[in-house]
């Protein structure tokens, strides 16, 4: 990236042409957001002169990677073209044939990868491959949006669990819920709307046992055009949960203790793990192929997760309202202000009347 010439509060940013062609496959990964765990979202665009002549994204697992997609879709055009990548492609037979075969056959001359892959079957020889076969590589190109689109895949890559983000809504007194009241609304209509695309675009979506009984939440993804339903999770280590809760359906888990009685949640086909620690039971959620969850509460699970370092992202809504008394989004023990834990990357952005605030709380997993 570069600037010109202007002055200091009106710098406009100009891009390069490899940066315009990565932002146009950086817009095109996430269509498979939520779909393609174990693999990651991934997008590819093939660019001739100055025009796309092929493009495709992974639109989930066990169908073929953007880069059989995009060069089927250029052809002949693929000849002497520049392809530009989202993540180092595999050089590896997995359960389709390396991507980097397809990406040489094409006949493009030249790869731009945006970053590379950190699956350690590939980390680095799928550029190799490319360079073996005297393609021209750049590799590096807005790398920082294409990691955090991968936040997912690179985490169970890296670390075996998850990528955990925190998402609740709060009153201006920070407050999540009245006591006693299920179900009351923090947060405005384009707020929820928000979380709904969420829901979406993230493999599970997790609450706990006092969260499940108190306001029996769907968990479900409405209003999105297309929308799949993320994975129900309920973390519930003595098994008190309401076995007649709306989140029990084919594919929801229940996280609980080791020696819990959960016979019947077992026979009526729900997934369960059984955990030590909330590390074991991230872990063990890893390997059922869930690559990212979204941790909808309530207040003992969230602080639960915070204090053992196993929140990554957090998304909050902050409504303009003043409830007094009410739940604490923690309940982690008091601490100095030196102690806070201090979000970094911290976006903030108005919808309708609430603000959302997010920010990272762990660096993306990388190579
Ligand atoms: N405004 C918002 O965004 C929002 C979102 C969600 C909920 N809420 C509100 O929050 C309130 C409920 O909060 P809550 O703190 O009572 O309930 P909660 O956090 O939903 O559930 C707490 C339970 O989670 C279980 N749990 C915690 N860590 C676990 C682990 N590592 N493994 C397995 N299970 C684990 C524990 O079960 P055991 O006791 O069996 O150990 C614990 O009692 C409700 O009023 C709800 O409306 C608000």
């Amino acid at each position: 990236m570069y600037t010109v010439n202007a002055p200091p509060d009106r710098v406009v940013a100009v891009l390069s042409a490899d940066e315009r062609w990565m932002t146009l496959a950086l817009d095109l990964a996430p269509r498979g957001l939520g779909r393609t765990a174990p693999n990651p979202p991934v997008s590819c665009v093939i660019v001739q002169g100055d025009e796309v002549v092929g493009q495709g994204f992974h639109p989930r697992a066990g169908e073929p990677h953007a880069e059989v997609f995009a060069p089927h879709g250029a052809g002949a055009h693929a000849r002497g073209a520049t392809a530009y990548v989202t993540l180092e492609p595999c050089s590896h037979h997995g359960r389709t044939p390396p991507c980097t075969d397809a990406l040489i056959a094409s006949g493009v001359c030249r790869v731009v990868v945006s970053t590379l892959n950190p699956n350690p079957r590939v980390a680095g020889r799928g550029v190799q491959a490319l360079r073996d076969a005297a393609i021209d590589v750049s590799v590096g190109i807005l790398e920082a949006g294409a990691t955090r689109q991968q936040a997912g895949f690179r985490s169970v890559i890296v670390r075996g669990r998850p990528w955990v983000v925190a998402k609740y809504a709060m009153t201006l007194d920070g407050k999540v819920a009245a006591v006693g009241e299920g179900n009351g609304k923090v947060s405005d209509a384009a707020a929820r709307e928000r979380a709904m695309v969420w829901r979406n675009e993230l493999d599970a979506v997790a609450v706990g046992s006092g969260t499940l009984n108190m306001d029996d939440p769907a968990l479900t993804t409405r209003g999105v055009p297309g929308g799949r339903y993320a994975r129900a999770v309920v973390f519930d280590r003595q098994a008190r949960s309401n076995p007649q809760a709306q989140a029990w359906r084919p594919g929801s888990v229940l996280v609980t203790a080791p020696d819990a009685a959960v016979s019947a949640f077992e026979a009526s086909g729900i997934t369960v793990v059984r955990a030590e620690t909330p590390q074991s039971a991230l872990t063990q959620l890893g390997h059922l192929g869930l690559s990212s969850m979204l941790l909808e509460g309530g207040p003992g699970l969230l602080s639960t997760l915070l204090d053992a370092g196993l929140v990554d992202e957090v998304r909050t809504f902050i409504s303009p309202k003043l409830l007094g008394g009410g739940l604490s989004p923690l309940t982690s023990p008091d601490r100095r202000m030196n102690e806070a834990q201090e979000l970094r990357d911290v976006t903030v952005e108005t919808l309708g009347q609430d603000v959302l605030v997010t920010g990272l709380l762990s660096d993306i997993p990388r190579l």
